[in-house]
């Protein structure tokens, strides 16, 4: 979008950039910048919905906390501002936020339903729908944190918005992470070759940490509900074939946690 690498200047409900282009700020005080044909919609009001449920849950609170703990031991400065790529409803920005209260935020997401939530996660955050795949609206080397959660992201642009010494952080499932729900409904499995795919794709930067982040956690029928809406099974499940499935389990089901989290700095 032109002129999008200037600064935006912030007007009476709109930011306004040089070139004359205009951005409302929505009701619920989010930013979209995607204009025209959109390629990306991101997730859709119903994923979105279940994803808050499951996330308020506390169930991925481990991931939230480990995430929070690598930024703070491995970005440049204890101020500056963390960019949450394809962040959702902005729930572990909230939590890396909480823990370093000198930071700010910023959920760059394609999904208008996400926003909304995003929009109101924390005070110190802001919420912009952009497409992670194109231009991010992000000036030049002003970012100390990218983190990157079970979402897209482009490489060449995270290389862009790092200040010097920052660092971008990304966390995907391991083969087993969810692995009992999976076989259930014939969802969609990892990839195995995720991690050197991850490797290859940041490759001009140098790995500082991994961890995986594993546990047991037991689902009741919704919650098991909400976790399969909210993931890439929504997409080829309609809701009658999703409550089926999942009417047909104990009442009580014992899934696995495995998410990696790595932690790249440009070399
Ligand atoms: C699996 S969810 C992860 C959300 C969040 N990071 C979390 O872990 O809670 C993937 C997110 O990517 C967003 N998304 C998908 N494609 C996108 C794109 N091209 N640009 C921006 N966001 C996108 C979706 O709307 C969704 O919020």
């Amino acid at each position: 979008m032109p002129g999008l690498r200037r600064p935006l200047r912030h007007e009476v409900r709109r930011l306004a950039c040089p070139a004359g282009h205009a951005f409302d700020i929505a009701r619920h005080g989010y930013v979209n910048l995607i204009g025209g044909r959109r390629r990306h919609h991101g997730d859709d009001v119903r994923m979105v919905a279940a994803r808050e449920r499951f996330l308020a849950a506390g169930h991925y609170r481990p991931l939230s906390s480990a995430l929070a703990e690598l930024v703070a031991a491995h970005a440049p400065a204890p101020d500056g501002v963390v960019v949450d790529l394809a962040g959702g409803t902005g729930h572990h920005l909230s939590a890396v936020l909480d823990a370093g209260p000198r930071r700010y935020g910023l959920c760059v997401d394609a999904s208008t339903a996400a926003l909304r939530r995003a929009a109101r996660a924390h005070p110190r955050a802001a919420a912009i729908g952009a497409d992670v795949w194109a231009s991010l609206p992000v000036r030049d080397a002003t970012a100390g944190v990218v983190l990157s959660v079970f979402g897209p992201r482009g490489v060449a642009e995270i290389e862009r918005i790092l200040a010097p010494g920052g660092v971008v952080v990304v966390a995907g499932p391991c083969p087993e992470h969810l692995e009992e729900l999976g076989r259930l409904v014939g969802g969609v499995g990892v990839d195995p070759r995720r991690p050197e795919r991850l490797a290859a794709s940041l490759r001009r930067f140098e790995c500082l940490e991994r961890r995986t982040v594993t546990a047991r956690i037991r689902l009741g029928h919704e919650e098991v509900h909400a976790v399969l809406a909210m993931g890439p099974s929504a997409r080829h499940l309609s809701e009658d074939r999703l409550g089926a499935a999942v009417a047909v389990l104990p009442e009580r089901v014992e899934v696995t946690v495995a998410v990696e989290i790595a932690v790249h700095r440009l070399g």
